[in-house]
Protein backbone atom coordinates (compact mmCIF):
# COMPACT_ATOMS: atom_id res chain seq x y z
CA UNK A 1 0.00 0.00 0.00
CA UNK A 2 0.83 3.15 -0.42
CA UNK A 3 2.81 5.11 2.58
CA UNK A 4 4.01 8.49 3.55
CA UNK A 5 7.79 8.68 4.55
CA UNK A 6 8.18 11.81 6.96
CA UNK A 7 11.57 12.95 8.28
CA UNK A 8 12.86 16.58 9.34
CA UNK A 9 15.79 17.67 7.43
CA UNK A 10 19.39 16.27 9.39
CA UNK A 11 21.17 18.61 11.73
CA UNK A 12 21.33 22.30 11.13
CA UNK A 13 23.91 24.85 12.64
CA UNK A 14 21.02 25.96 15.03
CA UNK A 15 20.09 22.79 16.03
CA UNK A 16 23.98 21.89 16.97
CA UNK A 17 23.73 25.26 18.79
CA UNK A 18 20.19 25.12 20.61
CA UNK A 19 19.43 27.62 18.64
CA UNK A 20 15.57 27.80 16.84
CA UNK A 21 14.30 28.39 13.43
CA UNK A 22 16.80 30.44 11.50
CA UNK A 23 17.82 29.18 7.99
CA UNK A 24 21.17 27.40 8.11
CA UNK A 25 23.00 24.99 6.80
CA UNK A 26 23.57 21.45 7.58
CA UNK A 27 26.19 20.75 9.90
CA UNK A 28 28.54 17.94 9.22
CA UNK A 29 26.58 15.15 10.98
CA UNK A 30 23.54 16.48 9.23
CA UNK A 31 25.25 16.17 5.83
CA UNK A 32 25.97 12.46 7.20
CA UNK A 33 22.42 12.16 7.71
CA UNK A 34 21.53 13.31 4.41
CA UNK A 35 24.10 10.52 2.84
CA UNK A 36 22.60 7.79 4.89
CA UNK A 37 18.71 9.26 4.32
CA UNK A 38 19.13 8.77 0.72
CA UNK A 39 20.80 5.30 0.86
CA UNK A 40 17.66 3.99 3.14
CA UNK A 41 15.27 5.81 0.37
CA UNK A 42 17.74 3.62 -2.45
CA UNK A 43 17.65 0.09 -0.54
CA UNK A 44 13.45 0.74 0.20
CA UNK A 45 13.39 0.47 -3.75
CA UNK A 46 9.89 2.53 -3.80
CA UNK A 47 8.20 2.87 -7.27
CA UNK A 48 7.33 6.19 -8.74
CA UNK A 49 7.91 7.68 -5.11
CA UNK A 50 8.13 11.77 -4.39
CA UNK A 51 10.42 14.15 -2.57
CA UNK A 52 8.56 17.57 -0.98
CA UNK A 53 11.19 19.77 1.06
CA UNK A 54 9.97 22.50 2.18
CA UNK A 55 11.78 26.06 0.36
CA UNK A 56 14.60 26.19 3.74
CA UNK A 57 18.20 24.89 2.80
CA UNK A 58 18.47 22.52 5.60
CA UNK A 59 15.41 20.53 4.01
CA UNK A 60 16.45 20.84 0.11
CA UNK A 61 20.40 20.02 1.47
CA UNK A 62 18.59 16.66 3.34
CA UNK A 63 16.83 15.90 0.32
CA UNK A 64 19.96 16.65 -2.43
CA UNK A 65 21.09 13.32 -2.93
CA UNK A 66 17.45 11.11 -3.22
CA UNK A 67 17.13 10.42 -6.78
CA UNK A 68 13.74 10.79 -7.25
CA UNK A 69 11.77 13.88 -8.56
CA UNK A 70 11.45 16.81 -6.39
CA UNK A 71 8.92 19.57 -5.45
CA UNK A 72 9.47 22.48 -3.19
CA UNK A 73 6.39 23.67 -0.84
CA UNK A 74 6.59 27.03 1.11
CA UNK A 75 3.32 25.73 3.35
CA UNK A 76 6.01 22.89 4.66
CA UNK A 77 8.44 26.07 5.54
CA UNK A 78 8.78 25.79 9.81
CA UNK A 79 7.06 27.60 12.22
CA UNK A 80 8.27 30.77 12.47
CA UNK A 81 9.41 31.99 16.15
CA UNK A 82 8.99 35.45 15.55
CA UNK A 83 11.05 37.50 18.44
CA UNK A 84 12.69 34.00 19.48
CA UNK A 85 13.72 33.26 16.01
CA UNK A 86 17.88 32.65 16.61
CA UNK A 87 17.28 32.63 20.21
CA UNK A 88 17.87 29.34 22.52
CA UNK A 89 15.28 28.36 24.94
CA UNK A 90 17.18 29.67 28.09
CA UNK A 91 17.83 33.03 25.97
CA UNK A 92 13.92 33.45 25.87
CA UNK A 93 13.37 32.27 29.24
CA UNK A 94 15.93 35.14 30.24
CA UNK A 95 14.45 38.47 27.67
CA UNK A 96 10.90 37.20 27.49
CA UNK A 97 9.99 35.79 30.39
CA UNK A 98 6.33 36.45 30.34
CA UNK A 99 6.42 35.08 26.67
CA UNK A 100 8.12 31.80 27.80
CA UNK A 101 5.81 31.24 30.50
CA UNK A 102 2.36 31.60 27.92
CA UNK A 103 4.25 29.56 25.79
CA UNK A 104 4.73 26.75 28.24
CA UNK A 105 1.18 27.23 29.17
CA UNK A 106 -1.11 26.60 26.30
CA UNK A 107 1.80 25.77 23.98
CA UNK A 108 -1.00 24.83 21.23
CA UNK A 109 -2.78 28.42 21.08
CA UNK A 110 0.27 30.11 21.35
CA UNK A 111 2.43 28.50 19.26
CA UNK A 112 0.38 26.31 16.87
CA UNK A 113 -2.87 27.75 15.96
CA UNK A 114 -2.11 28.48 12.40
CA UNK A 115 -0.12 25.77 11.24
CA UNK A 116 -2.33 22.57 11.42
CA UNK A 117 -4.63 24.83 8.80
CA UNK A 118 -1.58 25.48 6.84
CA UNK A 119 -0.64 22.34 6.58
CA UNK A 120 -4.58 20.76 6.25
CA UNK A 121 -4.16 22.94 3.80
CA UNK A 122 -2.04 21.51 2.09
CA UNK A 123 -2.21 18.00 2.00
CA UNK A 124 -5.34 18.72 0.86
CA UNK A 125 -4.87 21.28 -2.17
CA UNK A 126 -1.74 19.03 -3.20
CA UNK A 127 -3.16 15.54 -2.30
CA UNK A 128 -0.61 14.14 -0.02
CA UNK A 129 -3.70 11.60 0.79
CA UNK A 130 -4.39 10.96 -3.08
CA UNK A 131 -0.77 10.85 -4.73
CA UNK A 132 1.50 7.23 -4.77
CA UNK A 133 4.40 7.13 -2.11
CA UNK A 134 6.22 10.25 -1.11
CA UNK A 135 8.69 11.38 1.26
CA UNK A 136 8.14 14.63 2.77
CA UNK A 137 11.37 16.22 4.37
CA UNK A 138 10.30 18.92 6.39
CA UNK A 139 10.74 20.61 10.16
CA UNK A 140 9.40 19.36 13.75
CA UNK A 141 6.72 21.72 14.43
CA UNK A 142 4.94 21.26 10.76
CA UNK A 143 5.87 17.61 10.91
CA UNK A 144 3.72 17.56 14.35
CA UNK A 145 0.58 18.67 12.19
CA UNK A 146 0.84 16.17 9.86
CA UNK A 147 1.29 13.27 12.44
CA UNK A 148 -1.53 14.84 14.45
CA UNK A 149 -3.57 15.20 11.06
CA UNK A 150 -2.75 11.28 10.30
CA UNK A 151 -3.23 9.56 13.68
CA UNK A 152 -6.07 11.69 15.07
CA UNK A 153 -4.18 13.57 17.70
CA UNK A 154 -5.13 16.56 19.68
CA UNK A 155 -4.68 20.40 20.36
CA UNK A 156 -3.29 19.32 23.46
CA UNK A 157 -1.18 16.41 22.33
CA UNK A 158 0.49 17.98 18.87
CA UNK A 159 2.59 20.38 20.34
CA UNK A 160 4.33 17.39 21.92
CA UNK A 161 4.73 14.72 19.29
CA UNK A 162 8.31 13.50 19.27
CA UNK A 163 9.64 13.82 15.82
CA UNK A 164 13.34 13.43 16.60
CA UNK A 165 16.11 14.06 14.46
CA UNK A 166 17.59 11.59 12.25
CA UNK A 167 14.51 9.25 11.72
CA UNK A 168 11.97 8.19 9.45
CA UNK A 169 8.18 8.15 9.89
CA UNK A 170 6.26 5.76 7.88
CA UNK A 171 2.54 6.13 7.53
CA UNK A 172 0.72 3.44 6.37
CA UNK A 173 -2.98 3.89 5.61
CA UNK A 174 -5.10 1.63 6.71
CA UNK A 175 -8.85 0.71 6.52
CA UNK A 176 -8.94 2.47 9.75
CA UNK A 177 -6.19 4.62 11.09
CA UNK A 178 -2.50 4.80 10.01
CA UNK A 179 0.47 2.27 10.65
CA UNK A 180 2.95 3.76 12.38
CA UNK A 181 6.91 2.93 11.92
CA UNK A 182 10.05 4.51 12.82
CA UNK A 183 13.85 3.85 11.41
CA UNK A 184 16.04 5.79 13.30
CA UNK A 185 18.95 6.04 10.56
CA UNK A 186 22.68 5.35 12.13
CA UNK A 187 24.93 8.14 10.62
O1 LIG B 1 14.59 23.71 17.12
C1 LIG B 1 14.03 23.26 15.94
C2 LIG B 1 12.66 23.81 15.72
O2 LIG B 1 12.17 23.25 14.52
C3 LIG B 1 12.56 25.34 15.65
O3 LIG B 1 12.91 25.92 14.44
C4 LIG B 1 11.11 25.56 16.03
O4 LIG B 1 10.81 26.86 16.44
C5 LIG B 1 10.93 24.52 17.11
O5 LIG B 1 11.77 23.44 16.77
C6 LIG B 1 9.53 24.07 17.30
O6 LIG B 1 9.41 23.28 18.45
P1 LIG B 1 8.75 23.88 19.80
O7 LIG B 1 7.40 24.35 19.39
O8 LIG B 1 8.75 22.68 20.71
O9 LIG B 1 9.64 24.98 20.26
Amino acid sequence: PRSIYLTRHGESHYNQLGRIGGDTDLSYRGRQYANALAKFITEQKIANLRVWTSCMKRTMQTASGIEAPQERWKALNEIDAGICEGLMYEEIQEQYPEEFAARDQNKYSYRYLSLPRRSRRWGGAHGVEATGDVLVVGHQAVLRCVLAYFLDKTGVELPYLKVPLHTIIKLTPQAYGCKVEFFKIPI
